[in-house]
């Protein structure tokens, strides 16, 4: 979703917006701008539609201005084509009042009547451009900054991430945030916003997140933040400790790619983890877990429900998030929500979260991102530790986020009886680090298992069991990046509609992890195989397959674990067949890394 960067200090700051921009990329967006104010107070901006390369280079011939603050936004559209009249700064008509926003005002239309009224016209079909126009209107009641800002957020509704250049108040960044990401970073002698972390980690480390509707006040010499009666206590600053580079290529062709490699060391990292996951009195007492996620998060749930229903005895439901918020789910005290977010700010997780939390149940976060919306407000958060993860796919944040769920469940399995398979499984998982790295050994043969991909317009995913959640994900993961359509059905339910889809040459992929189901699925694949379908079997290595069949042998791991292997294999089949057609598999189109709107 959209991103935000902010800067004052003693440098130009034009250069410093457009790489935090091109840092924020990895959220999606469609078209970009940035805006400055002048030694004169004058505020100058540059928008263009498009990737970032326009707008560099549209500033670059000509719209060059200088000026040692300044804001940016890269816009992922909801309310307006992604053109550059809707692109971000928008302006008050008198070019006073300049802003950024990330988030959905969802009372747009009736300001924008309103507003109408009093005669401002809109330039843009924007929900944002309302809130230029009320801080302007604002500005004739109150010379106070501060008090004009209060006023406006007053008449707002929705989420937002807002940062504000005020022409009468030159080297300043204003900023405001409800819902939406935003953290401002100390540096010396200059200070900063931005969307994520990743964009301020050139410059600082040191962070503050603004609670929401706190007011923050950016200039060179630090950041004030002004309560109701002047300036309140200064911000008590954090301090990030990812590496500099941690969101940087460093050698990979892409960021996926780094991010599949970094798995053995994410996952050795999380199983190092002592603190309990849950607090131990929470876990006695359960009688049922409901994992509440989107895309890849939901798939987490999905993938480890069987397991944890075996291994704890306890009823696991997993639910999609935009369907919890609505949709009246029976939750009982004594159920544990777990809510799954890498970005910690996915808008319909959130929601839920609340949702579970005003219906009393007790909500576990696993979250990746520190200090994120999730991770604060539930009543217990796990961090996964993954370090930033840029690309939009996610990859290694899923394969830590379905291990925390493994020992979540052998954590509530310790505290309420015991047992001997849970002791099998906590030594077990001591393996899959080293199966995956013997796995990404073998991306040349992976690569080739791919190339008949590249050209294909539908793949078809079976598995039984804990196979079949790895096929959805394996499923989106390749949807997502190469734009081939892809589907996953458990593998006996083919047979009741789907089959009709398979003919010469279709590609079916079927994961056969799960030795008592193996004959089964390897029925399916017959089937296919028989209506002319190109089938390629992942499998676990001790469990043989017909000689034949095109097959792929897995590092063995104990096949409860076996969902955590076959994501990386179904990762790296997707970053290969994209890679082959030629796209970029960190951004995807249409895609945003974090959907912080419903
Ligand atoms: O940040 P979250 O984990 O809450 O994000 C949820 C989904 O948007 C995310 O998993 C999405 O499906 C991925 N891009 C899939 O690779």
């Amino acid at each position: 979703m959209c991103g935000i960067i902010g800067y004052t200090g003693q440098r130009e700051a034009a250069p410093i917006l457009l790489d935090g921009l091109a840092r924020l990329a990895y959220r999606g967006y469609d078209s970009a701008g940035i805006a400055v104010s002048d030694a004169g107070g004058h505020l100058l901006y540059c928008r263009a539609a498009g990737k970032l390369e326009k707008l560099i280079e549209k500033y670059q011939s000509g719209a060059a201005f200088h000026g040692s603050a300044g804001i940016g936004h890269t816009r992922w559209a909801t309310h307006g084509a992604p053109c550059e009249h809707n692109a971000h700064p928008h302006f008050s008509y008198d070019g006073r009042v300049a802003l950024v926003h990330n988030g959905i005002i969802e009372n747009h239309r009736q300001l924008r009547e309103e507003l109408t009224r009093d005669g401002y016209v809109f330039r843009s079909e924007t929900d944002t451009e309302v809130v230029v126009h009320l801080l302007h209107r604002c500005l004739a009641e109150s010379g106070s900054e501060a008090e004009v800002l209060r006023m406006t957020l007053k008449r707002l509704s929705g989420s937002y991430a807002l940062a504000i250049l005020f022409a009468s108040r030159p080297g300043e960044v204003w900023a405001v945030r409800r819902e939406s990401p935003l953290i401002v970073g100390a540096g010396y002698g200059e200070t900063f916003l931005a969307s994520d972390v990743p964009a301020l980690l050139p410059h600082t480390r040191e962070v503050y997140e603004p609670a929401p509707d706190e007011i923050v006040r950016l200039a060179p010499d630090g950041i004030e933040i002004l309560g109701e009666h002047g300036s309140a206590a200064p911000p008590r600053l954090t301090h990030i400790a990812w590496d500099a580079d941690a969101a940087e290529k460093n050698g990979y062709g892409s960021f996926m790619e780094k991010e599949i490699h970094e798995i053995p060391g994410v996952l050795r990292r999380l199983l190092a983890v002592r603190e309990p996951i849950l607090p131990p009195s929470i876990a006695e007492s359960l009688t049922g877990l409901v994992f509440i996620g989107c895309g890849s998060a939901y798939h987490v749930g999905l993938s480890a429900a069987s397991f944890g229903e075996t291994l704890t005895g306890l009823p696991v439901r997993v639910v999609i998030a935009s369907e919890f918020r609505y949709h009246p789910v029976p939750l009982s005290a004594r159920e544990l929500v777990v809510a799954v977010s890498q970005s910690g700010e996915t808008a319909d997780t959130l929601a839920a979260l609340r949702e579970a939390k005003r219906r009393g149940a007790y909500v576990l976060a696993i979250v990746n991102v520190v200090g994120s919306s999730i991770a604060r407000e539930a009543d217990a958060v796990f961090y996964i530790q993954a370090g930033p993860e840029i690309a939009v796919a996610t990859t290694k944040a899923y394969c830590a986020q379905v291990a925390a769920v493994y020992r979540l469940f052998l954590a509530i399995a310790a505290a309420r009886t015991g047992s001997g398979y849970a002791a099998e499984i906590s030594a077990a998982l001591d393996s899959v680090p080293d199966a995956v790295e013997t796995l990404l050994g073998e991306r040349d043969t992976i690569r080739s298992l791919a190339a008949p991909l590249k050209e294909k317009n539908d793949v078809f995913f079976i598995g039984r069991g804990a196979d079949y959640p790895a096929c959805l994900e394996g499923s989106l993961k390749l949807k997502e990046i190469s734009y081939i359509h892809a589907e996953a059905y458990p593998a006996g339910e083919l047979k009741h509609g789907t089959i009709s889809l398979i003919s010469r040459g279709v590609p079916v992929i079927a994961l056969v992890t799960q030795p008592p189901l193996a004959e089964k699925t390897l029925s399916g694949v017959e089937e296919v195989r028989a209506r002319g379908a190109e089938a390629l079997v992942f499998h676990d290595g001790e469990v043989p397959i017909p000689p034949g069949i095109s097959a792929f042998p897995l590092p063995h791991v104990h096949p409860s674990l076996a969902p955590l292997i076959s994501a990386v294999a179904l990762e790296l089949i997707a970053l290969e067949t994209a890679e082959l057609r030629g796209l970029d598999p960190d951004m995807p189109r249409n895609l945003a890394k974090s959907v912080t709107v419903e």
